[in-house]
């Protein structure tokens, strides 16, 4: 390979975004150029009303002078439209040399920050001894997406699988292992029954008093830290903690057992959080309740809501271990972002943290701390997705039934492949499936889970674009040379060319926008969008069957085509299978 594989390409929208900055700052500085692709010219900027507005200036007046100064010179052409937006038509030869950096770029143009962020990723956390079910699944799937996109953006990602492994019900749970003795709770835990454990546990609690009692004095025994207590309760934690790397191993989740950090880890910090709310006077004492009240969250009788940091038993709450977390997370971790993929039902829990997290000073400004919210999962009938039997679904069996699908998918539409390769294939189609139906959806709506619509290959599904890409990759399979990237130039005299070069070039801005607004919707846009520009010039276009330089820069679209599909699933989590 040559040299040019070294050369950090600066993206075409950042060239000609940092151009129009060097003209708009000539009127205010910082004024912001608002660039976007657009429809019509193949980016547009509509800064120059906002400014003009500001400037007590007619929009017309300010786009001319932006005009005479920026400097466009070899990268674009630029015309007034309408009131005062700016329609920008990229240059062919600043086309062509953009289009043959990228083919040296193992990154397609999109480079790494140049200051990496601690960004702190909650997200997953399902609770022991109790199955992981379809409300588990959103969290997971995007929070995944977002930590593998910080990764490649070139942030360091900190994951906490934020399980739930403390509290009241650990008394019942411990005693009904007694009962079935270890071993065979063991068995039960590690294939997955365990809703049928906490059934099981729960039926006795509520109708047996001698169970009942035994539970009560067992979560004294595991408060107070005895040793065989312990030892029961990490038979719990542990089988759970195996059963829940099976589900993230099925759906290609990077989670791993080291990102466990459960609500239990902070056991020993909660006092802590209390005696220093109390010092600085937050905290109120509230029917024998300890509690800080933040200003602005009322009931709906309008009275002030507390957050409950210590309950009239004494025992700490699930805000309590949140608050110790958010301070590891600061103090410890000195995590420049705190993420929370947790579902709509817990904003106000979340929010109200978060205000007493910065009523204490435990929360800087300078850290950015959100809740990545989002909706439901609706099934076919648009009510809350639940089995036929109006039972929580598993998620194991969504990812098994799709599995399956998948292998019926393959065997009608013929394949080649056959035993762990088929299987293999099986496995990843239904992961785009189901990753990508999620990840697809604005994430704060909610979706309906039709598995016949999100495993179909046509439409805007995840194996649709693996499709695409497949189909790509089997172009070169028959293209019967030994093609090599690299020597092709651009001249793109068709529109479809054209437009799909436009299309190849926008990966880095559809990446960053998307990672901005933890929005992994935009980038499965930009992915569908890319598609569809190719299938335009793939009917518009002949590749194999065309000549010399056509036939080399045709190869060349089809190449970057196919590597930006496969990098931009990827970094969603989504294999691009190289055959289908
Ligand atoms: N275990 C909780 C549940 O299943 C989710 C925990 C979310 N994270 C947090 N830091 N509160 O609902």
């Amino acid at each position: 390979m040559s040299d040019a594989r070294l050369v950090l390409v600066t993206s075409t929208y950042e060239t000609l975004r940092s151009r129009l900055q060097s003209a708009f700052d000539t009127l205010e500085v910082g004024a912001d150029p608002v660039l976007r692709t657009s429809e019509r010219g193949d980016y547009q900027a509509n800064g120059v009303m906002a400014l003009a507005k500001r400037l007590g200036r007619s929009p017309r007046e300010v786009a001319e002078i932006v005009v005479d100064a920026v400097d466009l010179t070899d990268v674009a052409t630029v015309e007034i439209a309408g009131p005062g937006f700016l329609n920008l038509t990229v240059q062919p030869v600043f086309l062509d040399a953009q289009l043959r950096n990228l083919s040296h770029d193992p990154r397609l143009g999109l480079a790494p920050v140049a200051e990496a962020l601690r960004v702190i990723i909650d997200y997953s956390a399902p609770n022991v001894a109790k199955e992981m079910h379809v409300g588990h699944l959103r969290s997971t799937v995007i929070g995944d997406a977002l930590a593998r996109m910080y990764r490649f953006g070139g942030h360091q990602v900190i994951a906490r699988n934020h399980v739930g492994d403390w509290g009241t019900n650990f008394g019942m749970l411990i005693e009904h292992l007694l009962d079935v003795g270890d071993e065979g709770a063991a068995s039960t835990l590690s294939i997955g029954d365990l809703d049928e454990f906490y059934r099981a546990a729960r039926v006795k609690f509520d109708s047996d008093d001698a169970f009942k009692g035994r539970s009560r004095t067992r979560v004294v025994a595991l408060q107070s830290g005895d040793p065989e207590t312990l030892r029961l309760w990490h038979v719990l934690v542990n089988q759970s903690i195996a059963y829940f790397s099976e589900v993230y191993r099925k759906l290609d989740v990077t989670l791993t057992a080291q990102d466990v950090v459960g609500e239990s880890y902070y056991n020993d910090k909660l006092a802590d959080v209390v005696r220093d709310l109390d010092a600085i006077g937050l905290l109120v004492e509230s029917e024998g309740a300890l509690c800080v009240f933040p200003e602005g969250f009322q009931n709906r009788e309008g009275e002030p809501l507390p957050l409950i940091v210590q309950k009239s038993d004494d025992g700490f709450g699930y805000a309590a271990s949140d608050l110790a977390a958010l301070r590891d997370r600061v103090d410890i971790l000195k995590g420049d972002e705190l993420l929370y993929v947790v579902g709509a039902p817990q904003v106000q829990h979340l929010e109200m943290v978060f205000a007493v997290a910065r009523m204490a000073g435990w929360l800087p400004d300078r850290v950015r701390c959100e809740q990545v919210v989002f909706g439901n999962v609706l099934g076919t009938d648009h009510k809350m997705f639940k089995s036929r039997a109006g039972e929580t679904v598993k998620l194991v069996s969504l990812v098994d039934e799709a599995v399956e699908r998948a292998f019926v998918i393959l065997d009608e539409r013929g394949t080649d492949l056959d035993g762990d390769a088929k299987y293999l294939l099986a496995e990843q189609i239904a992961r785009a499936a189901i990753k990508y139906a999620d990840l697809s959806t604005e994430r704060q709506h909610d979706y309906v889970f039709d598995l016949d619509r999100m495993i179909a290959f046509e439409g805007d599904t995840g194996p649709y674009l693996q499709y695409a890409h497949a189909r790509l990759r089997s172009i070169f399979r028959r293209s019967g040379d030994e093609w090599q990237a690299g020597n092709a130039h651009f001249a793109l005299e068709a529109t479809a060319e054209r437009n799909l070069a436009l299309g190849l070039l926008g990966l880095p801005e559809a990446f960053f926008t998307s990672l901005g607004a933890l929005q992994p919707h935009r980038l499965c846009t930009y992915l569908f969008d890319l598609a569809q520009r190719f299938t335009s010039f793939y009917d518009a276009c002949p590749v194999l069957s065309s000549e010399g330089a056509l036939r080399e820069e045709r190869l060349a679209l089809c190449d970057l085509t196919a590597r930006t599909l496969k990098l931009g699933l990827g970094v969603l989590g989504i294999d691009a299978p190289e055959q289908m």
